[in-house]
């Protein structure tokens, strides 16, 4: 197929029959600004502005109630539980008890349990148990000096029968727990006065006087029930006068009661 050859001509406007001027309606299309692609959009001043405000505010705001970030800022005792005053006083005993709850806890909770519920076939209950809450400490002081063996009735719904395992004792606990008057008075005093028992606190002196008729006796030889029932609860052992409250105690324990109890006491003693 031929074409007709063009003949260009340079100063004539090419003539391709089009009825608008091209360039010119492009040059407006030229113009305009891209449209906008989603994503790019700027933000409202007024968003930027109020985040800014927020970062503003929880900056001051930590500034003044962080508490410096320090985990105890907002522990009630800041510097450490402060000594349970009130306690003391109210209760002398409260750190004999103490003493007692550690030793007891260390010696005696491996077998009669740290609640004193005792463990089946290894040691009676001292809950409820009528050795520990008699009057006088004169017998359980001793079972604790030289330890105890054989059948024993802890109360009258507890009977504790060893025999078919003679091998279950209970050795002398006098070293175990430190081997002092103060010490055993300690534990006695402990196990008297917890798990709902009654027994009265035990001083070192009762633990002394208690215990001096049988200072020969060896630690080896365990008592048997049928022994120690002959022994009087209390009696040598019995609240000596220096089992009695001392002034200061009884001055403490004067001022842990309420107001008007004190007026009653005071009034009484000056009749
Ligand atoms: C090795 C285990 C063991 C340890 C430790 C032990 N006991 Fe015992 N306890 C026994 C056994 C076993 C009996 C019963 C003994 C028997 O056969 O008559 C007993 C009996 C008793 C009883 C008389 C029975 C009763 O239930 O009331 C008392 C009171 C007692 N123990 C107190 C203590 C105290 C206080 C301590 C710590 C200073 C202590 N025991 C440590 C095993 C133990």
């Amino acid at each position: 197929m031929s074409t007709p050859k063009e003949t260009p001509n340079a100063s004539a406007p090419l003539d391709r029959g089009e009825t608008h001027d091209v360039t010119e309606l492009h040059a407006a299309v030229l113009r305009e600004k891209p449209d906008p692609v989603e994503g790019f959009e700027p933000l409202n001043l007024w968003v930027v502005a109020g985040i800014a405000g927020l970062l503003f505010w929880g900056g001051s705001y930590l500034t003044q109630y962080s508490g410096r970030f320090e985990a105890n800022e907002f522990s009630e005792y800041p510097h450490g539980k402060p000594a349970p005053v009130a306690a003391v006083a109210a209760d002398p005993m409260a750190a004999v008890k103490r003493d007692g709850m550690l030793a007891y806890n260390a010696v005696c909770a491996l077998c009669h349990g740290e609640d004193g519920a005792g463990k089946a076939g290894v040691a009676p209950p001292l809950a409820a148990s009528d050795w520990v809450n008699a009057d006088g400490p004169n017998r359980l002081m001793r079972l604790v000096r030289h330890g105890l063996k054989g059948p024993v009735k802890v109360n009258k719904d507890v009977i504790w029968n060893p025999a078919n395992d003679p091998g279950i004792v209970m050795g002398s606990q006098w070293d175990a727990i430190g081997g002092t008057n103060e010490k055993l008075a300690a534990v006695l005093t402990y196990i008297r006065s917890s798990w709902g028992n009654t027994g009265a606190p035990v001083t070192a002196q009762m633990v002394a006087d208690g215990l001096a008729p049988v200072k020969e006796r060896s630690a080896d030889d365990n008592w048997t029930e049928e022994e120690l029932l002959q022994v009087p609860t209390s009696g040598s052992g019995a609240p000596s006068v220096a089992a009695a409250p001392t002034v200061d105690q009884l001055k403490a324990l004067l001022k842990a009661l309420p107001d008007d109890q004190r007026q009653d006491v005071l009034k009484e003693m000056s009749k």
